[in-house]
């Protein structure tokens, strides 16, 4: 068999593997095993690739794996949990500017139209992705301002941009030989990666870094064409639509659509206030504990506070604890708890607590009214009620917890500051609700002393 068949059935098996490992991470249970892999099949590709395409030098290619290979090993067990975001924002803007890399050095003297368009494809999207994410990672992290900024003209000028882009990397394919038109569609294209996301508020990066992996996608699956690399081709274009379900997922999450994700500000209307009637009823951790003492069904709504606490393994034992005391336990899950899709699930797994007991937003609705307390654990945005009782309101419409709906609701963080979305929380106000104020591990660990 010579070299060129084995690679592409190296590029075979590694493209199954990639398909295989993403179906198992659609279900918790099998999510490690399908990371572990597509990992196998990312190994398989690049064996298969430093087999075939007639390798110059394996000692560059050798160093920039062990280099990368560690900053990522080092990146990814260093980072914590809740700057998880911010480190994909970056590894999608590592993929673009490798996308912008492959397509510019696979410019070759007699490169024809349909390899110089792949090329161009890879060039523009990595670049906007490059340029893109270093921006999101920028609101992130804030490292710069999260606010939207937004000038007269704006959309104008980024029309241009566009404009500009198109007509450059149009006259660089009719005139090869002009590396003036190549210069323009990579700086014009960096450009419009900083253009497009500087007016979106920093509330809305989760989505637009979300967009962004699929445009890593799209780049990397361009980069594909242009040097002939199926793994590449097919690895991108999974990358690049399963990026893009996410990105819907989300929008629907947020009861918000794409466009207006992208075009319009979150924040801007974020300073609405909305009228709340009703006192604010504190409670003190030893009457939390007799009234769960006495709870026979407890639901759990966890959210970006509990990320922010680590709270999740005291959590896991307070819910031994009160099942030890005959009391069901289970989760309500929001889809955009926390920040990052999956946050609330990453965080309970490591925890150890079983898949089962935990139950999306539709699940859990129905069976609040028959839940005796209802802990909210650092969750804010996900179980306002203001999104469907007050229609002036920023978040009106998106779906919520409706834990208000349970008999007695523990709301526990540290002030009356509002979450994510800026806005005031009715929930707070409720006959039904106690707010047990404080870091929630110290809270819960309180809760878990009483019990034990
Ligand atoms: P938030 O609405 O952001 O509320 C989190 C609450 O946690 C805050 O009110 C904060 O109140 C409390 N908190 C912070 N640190 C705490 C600590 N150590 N102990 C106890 N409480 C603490 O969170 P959420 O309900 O999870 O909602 C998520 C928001 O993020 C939504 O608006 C959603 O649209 C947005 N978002 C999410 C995603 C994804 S994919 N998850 C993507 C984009 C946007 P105190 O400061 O008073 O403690």
């Amino acid at each position: 068999m010579n070299l060129e068949l084995i690679t592409q059935l190296g590029y075979v098996v590694a493209a199954a593997l990639f398909i295989f490992g993403l179906k198992m991470l659609g279900s918790p249970d099998t999510a490690r095993r399908g990371n572990a892999i597509s990992s196998v099949g990312m190994l398989v590709a690049i064996i298969s690739a430093l087999l075939g395409q007639g390798i110059v030098q394996y000692e560059y290619i050798i160093g920039g794996m062990l280099v990368g290979g560690a900053i990522g090993a080092i990146a990814a067990r260093s980072v914590a949990m809740t700057a998880m975001p911010e480190m994909v924002a970056l590894f999608n803007g590592f993929g673009g500017a490798a996308s912008l890399l492959v397509g510019w050095s696979a410019l070759a003297p007699d490169a024809g139209a349909f390899t110089l368009t792949t090329i161009m494809f890879s060039i523009l999207i990595g670049g906007v992705t490059l340029t893109g994410s270093l921006i999101a990672y920028g609101k992130l992290s804030e490292t710069i301002s999260g606010a939207a900024m937004t000038f007269g003209g704006q959309k104008i000028v980024n029309s241009l941009i566009v404009i500009g882009v198109l007509v450059s990397a149009f006259m660089f394919i009719n005139n090869p030989n002009d590396p003036n038109w190549l210069y323009a569609v990579i700086g014009l294209s960096l450009l419009f990666g900083i253009m497009a996301v500087i007016p979106i508020g920093g509330a809305d990066m989760p989505v637009v870094i979300s967009l962004l992996n699929s445009y890593s996608g799209l780049a990397a699956c361009a980069a594909g064409f242009a040097v002939d690399n199926n793994a590449l081709i097919v690895a991108g274009s999974l990358v690049g639509a399963s990026g893009i379900i996410l990105t819907q997922i989300m929008c629907k999450a947020m009861n918000r659509s794409l466009t207006n994700v992208l075009f319009s500000g979150f924040q801007s209307v974020s300073t609405t206030v909305t009228e709340v009637e009703g006192e604010i009823k504190p409670i003190s951790v030893d009457d939390a504990y007799y009234v769960l003492e006495a709870a026979t069904n407890v639901a759990i709504i966890p959210g970006y506070g509990m990320a922010v606490a680590q709270a999740q393994h005291v959590v896991k034992e307070l819910m031994e604890l009160l099942e030890n005391n005959g009391c069901e336990v289970n989760y309500g899950i929001h889809p955009v708890a926390g920040r990052m899709p999956g946050h609330m699930n990453v965080l309970l797994a490591e925890a150890d607590v079983p898949y089962d007991q935990l139950l999306e937003m539709d699940e859990i609705n129905p069976r609040m009214e028959s839940v005796d307390v209802a802990i909210v654990i650092g969750a804010n945005d996900v179980v306002n009620p203001a999104a469907r009782e007050v229609e002036s309101s920023p978040i009106y419409g998106m779906p919520v917890i409706n834990v208000a709906d349970a008999k007695t609701v523990f709301v526990l963080k540290r002030s009356m500051a509002s979450g994510f979305a800026g806005i005031e929380n009715p929930l707070f106000y409720k006959d039904n609700t106690r707010m047990l104020f404080g870091d929630a591990k110290e809270s819960i660990g309180g809760l878990v002393r009483e019990f034990s």
